[in-house]
């Protein structure tokens, strides 16, 4: 049977923003850009987007824009074309969208994607884009359910899928259903945000289109979501990609209990597993431990060290007996031998630790 070919979608990408949650990461790279399951963040939602119809995307761009046109040029290794537009000061995310549109091709009543840029998730947009035109919408959102609802934009909706309010980060969430960061705009909606002005989708944009009668779906689904703006959650989203909990047609190598980037060098005597990439070149030595970790090109983990649910940035050191758990290690930092650092920990780029500095002790 021949399959009926999907009609072209344009989207727009919402990159601009500085990944404060994230840093010391961040400092050097825009979030959507850290590596991720072995290529950049974006790369596996650019992947999905194609594979859902979309062609065009306009990167809505701020912070370090010159990085992402580096990284993706104009598109046409992954299939798509791709355009980029940038806010000299920020815009918020309802100018960016307004300030990207310029370059969109669309007519007024086209469709017209719009996706966050720190967001994994295996829903079927095209089934969103469907719903959204089969009911002639303003917007139609992509809601998913979380445990704590106060860390997101709470959408409540009527049996319909009506969307009835839209309530950005309140301490009071009405519901678990949350905003999932993709929506379906009818063009003519992006068209009348106010220009060159910093406008929040969130907390301006829905609200006023809510309280103006317009029709606000929400698309909900249940299937894999991931906001990957703390180091927890990114560690987590790479390691997903490489254990094959979410499907990346932009993963660089098969799925399994870990991903050896080219030159990577794991000694058959270190235990290495939980969906942990290692970097290109990295060394894994005799009896170190690595598991659920994100470690950059480069870097070394030595006899014995211990690296659990944690990022080490690119050619750092952890050297002999070190033990990491949910640490973030900036690029060509050292943590000294026999350190134990626990969650939360973040050591700045370059930052060495000498031996045994930071201990950790249950019973103090
Ligand atoms: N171009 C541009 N300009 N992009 C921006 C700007 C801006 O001024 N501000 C934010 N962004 C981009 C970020 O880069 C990110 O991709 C996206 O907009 C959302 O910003 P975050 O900073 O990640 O927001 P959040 O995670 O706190 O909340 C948003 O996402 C949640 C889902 O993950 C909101 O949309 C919530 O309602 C939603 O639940
Ligand atoms: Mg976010």
């Amino acid at each position: 049977m021949m399959e009926t070919p999907l009609p072209e979608l344009e989207a727009i990408l919402l990159v601009g923003g500085q990944g404060t949650r994230l840093r010391p990461l961040t400092l050097g790279t825009p979030k959507p850009l850290l590596p991720t399951a072995g290529v950049p963040f974006l790369a596996h939602q650019l992947a999905r987007a194609r594979a859902s119809g979309v062609r065009r995307i306009v990167f809505a761009t701020s912070y370090r824009a010159e990085m992402f046109c580096e990284a993706f040029g104009d598109g046409s290794a992954f299939g798509l074309s791709l355009e980029y537009m940038t806010e000299e000061t920020p815009l918020g995310t309802g100018g960016a969208i307004r300030n990207a549109a310029e370059a969109l091709s669309s007519g007024p009543d086209a469709p017209v994607l719009v996706l966050n840029g720190d967001i994994l998730s295996g829903h079927d947009i095209r089934e969103q884009v469907d719903m959204h035109v089969a009911r002639e919408a303003a917007v139609t959102l992509h809601l998913t359910e979380v445990e704590d609802p106060s860390r997101f934009g709470c959408v409540p909706t009527d049996d319909d899928g009506r969307v009835t309010a839209f309530l950005e980060k309140t301490p009071n969430p009405v519901t678990n259903r949350i905003n999932a960061g993709c929506y379906v705009f009818t063009r003519s909606v992006i068209d009348s945000i106010p220009a060159d002005e910093v406008v929040s989708v969130e907390r301006e944009t829905f609200p006023s289109l809510i309280e103006g009668g317009a029709l606000v779906l929400g698309y909900a689904d249940a299937s894999y979501w991931l906001d990957v703006g703390t180091p927890a959650a990114f560690v987590q989203g790479s390691r997903d990609l490489v254990l094959g909990r979410l499907v990346s047609p932009a993963l660089p190598g098969p799925t399994g209990d870990f991903l050896a980037l080219p030159g990577a060098m794991i000694s058959p005597e270190a235990k290495v597993g939980g969906g942990s990439v290692i970097g290109a070149r990295a060394a894994v030595e005799s009896g170190a431990q690595v598991s659920g970790s994100v470690l950059g090109d480069d870097c070394v983990i030595q006899s014995g060290a211990v690296v659990v649910d944690s990022v080490v940035g690119i050619g750092a050191r952890v050297d002999s007996g070190a033990v990491l758990r949910e640490v973030v290690v900036g690029d060509r930092a050292v943590v000294g031998p026999g350190n134990e650092l626990l969650a939360g920990s973040r050591i700045w780029p370059g930052i060495v630790l000498p031996e045994c500095a930071i201990r950790f002790s249950s019973d103090a």
